[in-house]
């Protein structure tokens, strides 16, 4: 077989796979799912019996999502459409718009011609350190957990363009086999461009589909003739209206000795039996020529149309103005998802995209009523295919999922060599070689000899928290304690009262409770969230790795009787984190919030999101208040969950005694 063979295929002649762990899934949130179903849905848990099926989007990256899914959807899953990155050398950036500040005072005429302010930000990289050998590696081993996914029935989509198709083409049959490849879709992405001197413009992208059997599903589409082609073929109307063409009943196969026979004075081979001539003759839908050869007529309106060819110029691209288009880049058209799903899948089946941008195959397979899995590694990814899925009328309870600790543990343990006389002592070199990474990218000077403090910078005492762990108020402690020995000691100590705490996750209410600790130590404190860039090579090559300090959310609870009402009344994110040129369009804290959701009545296990209010293009207020009615009197704890402007979410936890 001719094999295509690039840089990192091959490791001392042995073929690299893709990374093989299962991960447990962390169920980080769920979504429309009601209080009686939360409930059952506990019992069943509580009982060891499996829970009833949940939609997923899931954050995380598809190195370690899809050998994650295989324990449970090995074989299982009846339709993958992927559109991953295709290796354009190109980063591509979320463009939100800051929202108005509320009652701006501002009359409409104003308002109209200001200048919307733009915050850009990278959503995801598509550049690759060795080329396009790293790009095919990461293919290959995409694709080989994805054809161990995809079920006997099932059938692979894959869209790419004219930079990689031809290379993935060939990995494709090299990982399905040649002969399970099924279509080269080719589709008119975009108009035509007029820019173009000394090429063709290109215009098109291409999807590939493959099936592993031969038994896929299929159900074929079609489209509606041209109307030249109903002008010149179907000529003739009915009395009552009703258009039909004249179709010959001559067979072409003329070698069909059961179908020839003579027919009113003709000898000829047909397309019918006698029977079916007759029976078509009685009803008048045969008309015969001067020579009686008959024709039968085919109604236009019992026509399906043309069978869908392999090349789609009916689906326009999304453009700024288009309705469906929510400002994520390389979003594709709902049409174009809904063709394949259509063509590929029945209602139930279970439709997997690993890439989901903003969000279209989960979208499009949740209004068909199939089920789907979306993932994406990027943040507000996860955020727009939220609020869009939360756009669709009645949509099907869902759970946002991510493998949590378990994917930073596996990437400390893979990125992070060492050769220690036990498994212990591995592990500390890991974690010392972590810590070191992260001071690194934090642009902080490692520190040693202290239990709690890693490193510093601008004077102030850095540690950072553990992959598997959250911070706690404990630890805050510990740290604030050693920051103040440092401080006293010696030459290359730190010299401010200051501590900058960077970790992956914190303890509830971490910031109110150990701010108070810090005013009363007299030390200055920061929180940093560890952003997820961190765990990407492409963004931490391009130093795109931005440590944003936790917000400060504030919130105010009336209630009465079992009535409660709900009020956010100030919000912070340190100025520094939003880009120079949107942070002077803020007057108000209300524009850092793009979206918040409640949980009524939060159980210590997930976040049920029971309320939310959100921003869209079309709808771009928010409302700063949600009201509640309890069913039972008692202690409740309330969640608020904030997503900010940056994609960065703040939670914040309230009890209340209602009566
Ligand atoms: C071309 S876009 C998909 C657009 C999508 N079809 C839509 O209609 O919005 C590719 C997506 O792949 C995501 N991505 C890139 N590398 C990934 C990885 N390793 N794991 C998961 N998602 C990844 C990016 O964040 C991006 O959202």
């Amino acid at each position: 077989m001719t094999e295509l063979i690039w840089e990192g295929k091959y490791k001392d002649g042995k073929r690299q796979g893709p990374v093989r762990i299962a991960l447990p899934f962390q169920t980080i949130e769920t979504v429309n799912e009601s209080a009686q179903d939360r409930q059952r849905m506990l019992e069943l848990f509580a009982a060891g019996r499996e829970r009833e099926w949940r939609n997923r989007l899931i954050w995380g990256d598809k190195k370690y999502v899809l050998p994650s899914l295989l324990p449970e959807f090995a074989g299982k899953v009846g339709l993958i459409y992927i559109d991953p990155p295709f290796d354009t050398g190109a980063d591509f950036s979320y463009r939100a718009t800051v929202p108005d500040e509320p009652d701006n005072g501002q009359d409409d005429a104003t308002s109209f011609i200001k200048e919307p302010s733009i915050l850009e930000q990278k959503a995801y990289r598509d550049t690759w350190g060795r080329g396009l050998d790293s790009y095919l590696q990461w293919s290959y081993e995409t694709a080989l957990l994805l054809r161990e996914l995809l079920s006997e029935t099932g059938s692979l989509y894959v869209h790419l363009d004219w930079r990689v198709v031809h290379y993935v083409k060939t990995v494709l049959d090299e990982v399905l086999g040649a002969d399970r490849f099924q279509n080269e879709i080719v589709w008119q992405r975009s108009l035509p461009h007029g820019n173009i001197y000394y090429k063709f413009g290109s215009s098109h992208d291409t999807i590939l589909r493959y099936s592993l059997t031969d038994n896929f599903t299929w159900n074929p589409q079609f489209v509606a003739h041209r109307e030249e082609y109903l002008r010149d073929f179907y000529k003739f109307t009915e009395p009552d209206g009703r258009r039909y063409r004249l179709i010959s009943c001559i067979n072409p196969n003329p070698n069909r000795p059961n179908l020839t026979y003579e027919w009113r004075g003709v000898k000829r081979v047909w397309k019918f039996s006698r029977e079916r001539m007759q029976r078509m003759h009685d009803e008048g839908l045969l008309v015969y020529s001067k020579s009686n050869i008959p024709s039968y007529k085919g109604y236009l309106d019992e026509m399906r149309g043309v069978p869908m060819q392999d090349i789609w110029t009916d689906i326009p691209p999304l453009m700024g103005g288009s309705r469906e288009w929510i400002e994520y880049p390389t979003q594709k058209p709902e049409a174009l998802l809904e063709r394949i799903i259509k063509a590929s899948s029945n209602e139930g089946d279970l439709v997997l995209d690993c890439f989901v941008g903003s969000g279209t195959a989960a979208a499009v397979s949740e209004k068909l009523n199939r089920r789907w899995i979306a993932c994406d590694l990027s943040r507000f990814a996860i955020h727009t295919t939220r609020k869009r899925l939360l756009g669709i009328i009645g949509i099907t309870p869902f759970v946002v999922q991510n493998l949590g600790k378990y994917e930073r543990q596996a990437w400390q343990a893979a990125e992070f060599a060492a050769n220690g006389k036990n498994r212990l002592e591995e592990q500390r070199q890991r974690e010392i070689a972590y810590r070191n990474f992260v001071l690194d990218l934090y642009h902080s000077v490692n520190m040693s000899g202290n239990a709690w403090l890693h490193g510093t910078k601008g004077g102030r005492v850095v540690h950072v928290g553990a992959v598997d762990a959250p911070v706690t108020l404990t630890d805050v402690k510990a740290i604030a304690r050693e920051a103040w020995k440092a401080v006293a000691s010696s030459r290359d100590s730190p010299t401010k009262a200051g501590m900058d705490i960077l970790g992956w996750e914190f303890a509830f209410e971490l910031n109110e409770l150990a701010r108070q600790v810090a005013a009363e130590s007299r030390i200055d404190v920061a929180f940093k969230k560890i952003p997820r860039e961190v765990l990407d090579k492409k963004a931490v090559e391009q130093g795109d790795v931005k440590f944003f300090e936790l917000g400060a959310l504030s919130v105010q609870v009336k209630h009465e009787s079992r009535d409660v009402i709900l009020a956010l009344t100030d919000f912070a994110i340190p100025t520094d984190d939003i880009p120079a040129e949107a942070r002077k369009a803020i007057k108000h804290w209300s524009q850092l919030v793009d979206y918040w959701a409640v949980d009524w009545d939060f159980k210590n296990d997930t976040f049920h999101n029971q309320w939310q209010t959100y921003r869209t293009r079309k709808d771009p207020k928010i409302e700063t208040q949600a009201k509640y009615t309890y069913a039972e009197p008692g202690r409740h704890t309330i969640v608020v969950k904030v997503i900010d402007i940056l994609g960065n979410d703040t939670t914040k936890t309230v009890e209340v005694d209602v009566k």
